[in-house]
């Protein structure tokens, strides 16, 4: 294969902040070039520069033997790259077919847009995934991972030569990741070049031809993917050092959580959604949620936190009945949610984490009528040493952050308010493996301050390195528990959350 793509020396600072460092290698014409790296490495910033969307520092990129001499992303469609970004970039308001062909080509002699021509087209591309969604239904309507697969879809129709992907599958369920999976290899059948980053070393294993690792900005070196290449020699590359057996730190067996019950839930039902769900939270423990797609899991974590109503059932906070369940009532008494979908729980993406940081805040931070511009720094800077969220200053916006750091600033917002009781819907998706570390690290060090946490996740080493207990949810229903020590392994939880017999016994 021909080199297709070179990226010669190319060096990238956002103000004092340099995200690539003299980068080169070479991509060939038809193949899966995988990129990957921790948060921050420069994955994000390097196909940007690809697609137009930033110019280099210094290099350049050399498509097809030509110099890119301007860097545009008009210049770049035309010439056939079409990139998904990291985070979600849909038009809500529009219809799903709209979404597809936003620009659409199917105008009629007399230039009028040929709808129903388009909408075909459109359909036909979301047969491929076997939606049951139609064309001319609102994009809104969509549930998160349809609206990813839209995107991507959009991007495949645009993509006659290039089409790059920024972790495209965070949002997507296993059954989404396979079809994707097809129609990566279909581009491939076509000669199309696939450029794909993702934290998801197994994802990067099965689909990709080569895989370049970048470190803080780095090139680190591009490796064929064949059986040679383990996941473990990956991810030591990835993040520059030898790894012993797990991923994670794991939770040591220093048994913090104590008899005493925060919070507590009694019989929530919902009608053809859960049934029965009882469980007791106590203080300084960290007890997970698991349950596989549809299992009732994820509605839970949102009845919970009063974001979805129960039908029937309880709540009790430190032993005193909840009249309502609801943040309003919540957030007052200490609990707080940190979501996973960063750009619709709570960041301002495009204000100041200054602002972002302080708001919860603001009483605290102000001298009666007015804010003190001085206290919300330091507090924001006390927070952004603290969880090491790489930012040139506090007046950056979150939008130009990395998928990790935007997390990280989620996190702080959450603990700012000094809560006794976190919950968290799958704090590390879609954010890399180091980054996962340092979160896992802020988690246990706060249950040490005396929090108690509620994380639903559905990366299984991610709650056994955190957890305590974990409650496993199929059918609808509590379906068993695992306990750290005795019997917290991948398998056993896995037998429960299928529902099979041998995981019934509990
Ligand atoms: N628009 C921006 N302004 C300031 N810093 C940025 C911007 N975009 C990215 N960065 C910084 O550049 C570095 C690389 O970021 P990015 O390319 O998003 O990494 P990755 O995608 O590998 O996680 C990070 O330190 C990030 O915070
Ligand atoms: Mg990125």
């Amino acid at each position: 294969m021909a080199d297709f793509l070179e990226i010669q020396n190319l060096s990238k600072n956002y103000g004092i902040v340099p995200a690539l460092k003299n980068v080169s290698f070479s991509i060939s014409r038809g193949e899966v070039h995988a990129l990957l790296g921790e948060n921050g490495a420069g994955k994000s910033t390097l196909i940007k520069i690809i697609s137009g969307e930033e110019a280099p520092s210094a290099g350049s990129i050399v498509i097809n033997g030509e110099e890119v001499r301007e860097y545009n992303p008009a210049h770049a469609m035309a010439s056939g790259i079409a990139m998904v970004h990291q985070e979600l970039a849909v038009f809500e308001n529009m219809s799903v077919g709209d979404n597809i062909f936003p620009n659409t080509m199917f105008l009629s002699p007399g230039g009028f847009i040929n709808q129903r021509k388009a909408d075909r087209e459109a359909k036909a591309l979301i047969d491929l995934f076997g939606m049951a969604v139609s064309p001319r239904q609102k994009m809104d309507s969509l549930t998160m991972g349809q609206q990813q697969i839209i995107e991507i879809l959009r991007c495949v129709s645009a993509g006659k030569e290039i089409i790059l992907l920024d972790e495209p599958t965070s949002g997507l369920n296993r059954e989404e990741v396979g079809k994707l999976m097809e129609i990566i290899r279909r581009l491939k059948s076509q000669g199309i070049t696939v450029v794909y980053i993702s934290h998801r070393i197994d994802e990067i294993k099965e689909i990709s031809d080569r895989v370049t690792v970048l470190r803080d900005g780095v090139y680190v070196g591009t490796y064929v993917n064949d059986e040679l290449l383990t996941e473990m020699e990956l991810i030591s590359r990835m993040v520059g050092r030898e790894l012993s057996g797990t991923l994670y730190s794991a939770r040591g067996e220093d048994g913090i959580a104590t008899e005493e019950v925060v919070f507590e839930v009694r019989n929530f039902s919902k009608k053809n959604s859960v049934s029965d769900i009882s469980f007791s939270l106590h203080k300084g423990e960290v007890l997970g949620f698991f349950g596989l797609e549809g299992s009732g899991a994820n509605t839970v974590s949102r009845m919970i936190y009063g974001l979805e109503a129960a039908d029937s059932g309880e709540a009790f906070l430190k032993g005193q009945k909840l009249k309502k369940l609801s943040p309003d009532v919540l957030v007052p008494a200490g609990v707080m949610y940190l979501n996973n979908n960063r750009k619709n729980a709570g960041l301002l993406l495009n204000s100041p984490a200054l602002d972002n940081l302080s708001i919860p805040l603001l009483k605290q931070l102000s001298d009666g009528l007015f804010v003190n511009r001085g206290k919300m720094t330091n507090h924001a800077e006390k927070y952004i040493n603290e969880f090491n969220i790489v930012i040139p200053s506090v007046y950056q916006m979150p939008r130009n952050l990395s998928g990790g750091n935007q997390q990280k600033l989620m996190f702080s917002i959450c603990i700012g308010s000094g809560p006794e009781i976190l919950i968290i819907n799958e704090p590390t998706r879609g954010i890399s493996v180091g980054a996962k570390g340092e979160i896992h690290r802020f988690i246990l060090e706060l249950i040490k301050k005396g929090l108690s946490v509620i994380v639903f996740s559905s990366e299984m080493p991610e709650l056994i390195s955190l957890c305590d207990r974990v409650i496993v949810m199929a059918k609808n229903r509590v379906f068993g528990e695992v306990r750290k020590g005795d019997d917290m392994t991948q398998e056993k939880i896995m037998a429960k959350a299928a529902g099979s017999v041998a995981g019934e016994a509990s």
